[in-house]
């Protein structure tokens, strides 16, 4: 532990996915409410908070080795440990790496008594998982970026055997539709133009009424001065019927779905406990692009999952080459404790085989994602000017398609611009601007 004193500054410091980047910012402004200092300079804090993320070993390990970064070049801090990683290994932390605070992603609105018990001298743990207290006790949103995130449903009763989040982040669970359309408009009011809305499972959202995700996004459809909506992640098990309607009707709904698919061979996919098989997933999608043709698509993908044969991953590189994806996140199968996956020992596939198939893959979702840029080459669309460039004049915005896109305007950040797209590259696009839309 760090010398008990009342910190006056803090960092907080997320990794991993979008929904700790909004709890990131949360547990920002609780403790802004509380009279601390932001700075942006970790070395320079009296309070560090470490948001962290527990979905692969090596997002594990970096807590540690960001604890140990802390230590020798900090300025003494007292160190919080929030997120997955808090809530999967508790009051272990605070013995291994001698934290002050350890805070789970559901009892984060504690956070400032467990700061003042850790300030008085007593590490303090809070892992308790009760069901969406934390919103409630949170303070308004003051200050936000044009594009904000909006979290509406929470954990995971999928129970993928390889990913630990139904264990982290517990049973299913959405927020009220009330409170959500509440703290959409505070957002927008704060400076919002576009909102993502936020879950693990985004697209099981849903409430007594039966409203659905679609219900909820309709609902945000009328919320004046809101420009965008977005969602992910979702499961295609949930991708139900009236979402994909929504697609087809609701102007201010963005053509872009992430939906996972993880693997493109049945078998794997059976092993996985996915539950959706590839020609599911793949119809999913063909109705998805009859109602919105232009639909740019995403997924996550597993390469080397135990058991996974060189035939089985060639499956999954034919499923990429039939979909054509705009963007995609893959990675290399992690054990994690505690999952059934980890208990798999049969056909286990080695390093080497694993880096190759992830290369392989790779080039592939990298020559889609290009060429689904340069595609755009020629069209005038929207964008949403989010931050400045890396040079004088030059800004930075989001296509409808969530490209990246630079261009020289003096159209201020939040801006909604009309630009024709000139370039298109591996990971961006260049245009210039036509007409000023709104702000
Ligand atoms: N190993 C590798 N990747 C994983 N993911 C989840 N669990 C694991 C794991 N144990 C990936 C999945 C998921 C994304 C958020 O992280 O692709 O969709
Ligand atoms: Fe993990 Fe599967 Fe749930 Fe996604 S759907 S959070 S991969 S268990």
């Amino acid at each position: 532990m760090s010398a008990p004193r009342n910190p006056k500054t803090f960092h907080v410091k997320s990794f991993g996915c979008q929904m700790n980047v909004y709890d990131g910012e949360r547990m920002g402004e609780l403790m802004a409410a509380q009279g601390m200092t932001p700075i942006d300079d970790a070395n320079a804090a009296d309070l560090v908070v470490l948001n962290t993320c527990h979905i692969r070993e090596r997002a594990t390990e970096k807590v540690y080795s960001d604890i140990g970064r802390l230590r020798k070049h900090g300025n003494d801090p007292m160190i919080a440990v929030a997120g997955c990683v808090a809530q999967a290994e508790g009051a272990d932390i605070v013995a291994r790496a001698k934290v002050d605070v350890v805070v789970g992603p559901q009892a984060y609105h504690n956070l400032p008594g467990l700061v003042a018990q850790a300030a008085a001298g007593t590490a303090a743990v809070d892992t308790d998982m009760p069901a969406t207290a934390k919103f409630g006790a949170l303070p308004a949103r003051r200050k936000v970026s044009p594009s904000a995130f909006l979290t509406v449903q929470e954990g995971c009763d999928k129970f993928c055997t390889y990913c630990v989040v139904p264990y982290t982040r517990g049973a299913e669970i959405s927020r009220p539709f009330d409170a959500i359309v509440d703290e959409a408009k505070a957002l927008v009011d704060a400076g919002a133009r576009e909102i993502i809305l936020l879950g693990q499972n985004v697209n099981a959202w849903d409430d007594a009424e039966g409203r659905g995700l679609h219900g909820l996004i309709r609902a945000l459809d009328r919320v004046e001065g809101l420009h965008r909506i977005r969602y992910t992640t979702s499961h295609p098990n949930d991708m139900r019927e009236g979402l994909i309607r929504a697609h087809a009707e609701v102007e201010k709904l963005m053509p872009f779905l992430h939906l996972p698919v993880q693997a493109g061979s049945d078998r794997v996919l059976k092993a996985m406990n996915r539950s959706h098989s590839r020609d599911s997933y793949l119809r999913i999608l063909d109705r998805v692009r009859a109602a919105r043709p232009d639909i740019a698509l995403s997924g996550d993908f597993i390469v080397g999952f135990p058991g996974e044969t060189d035939a089985e991953f060639e499956e999954t590189l034919s499923l990429v080459d039939a979909v054509g994806y705009a963007q995609c996140f893959s990675f290399k199968y992690s054990p994690r404790p505690g999952t059934p996956a980890a208990e798999m020992v049969d056909g286990f596939v080695s390093a080497e085989a694993m880096d190759e198939r992830l290369q392989r893959l790779q080039a592939h979702l990298n020559r889609d994602q290009e060429a689904f840029n340069r595609a755009t080459i020629g069209q005038t669309c929207h964008v949403l000017v989010e931050r400045r460039g890396k040079f004088a004049g030059q800004m930075l915005g989001k296509s409808p398609w969530l490209q990246s896109v630079y261009l020289e305007t003096d159209a201020a950040i939040g801006d909604m611009i009309q630009v024709e797209i000139r370039a298109g590259y591996a990971n961006s696009l260049t245009g210039v601007e036509r007409v000023k839309i709104a702000a």
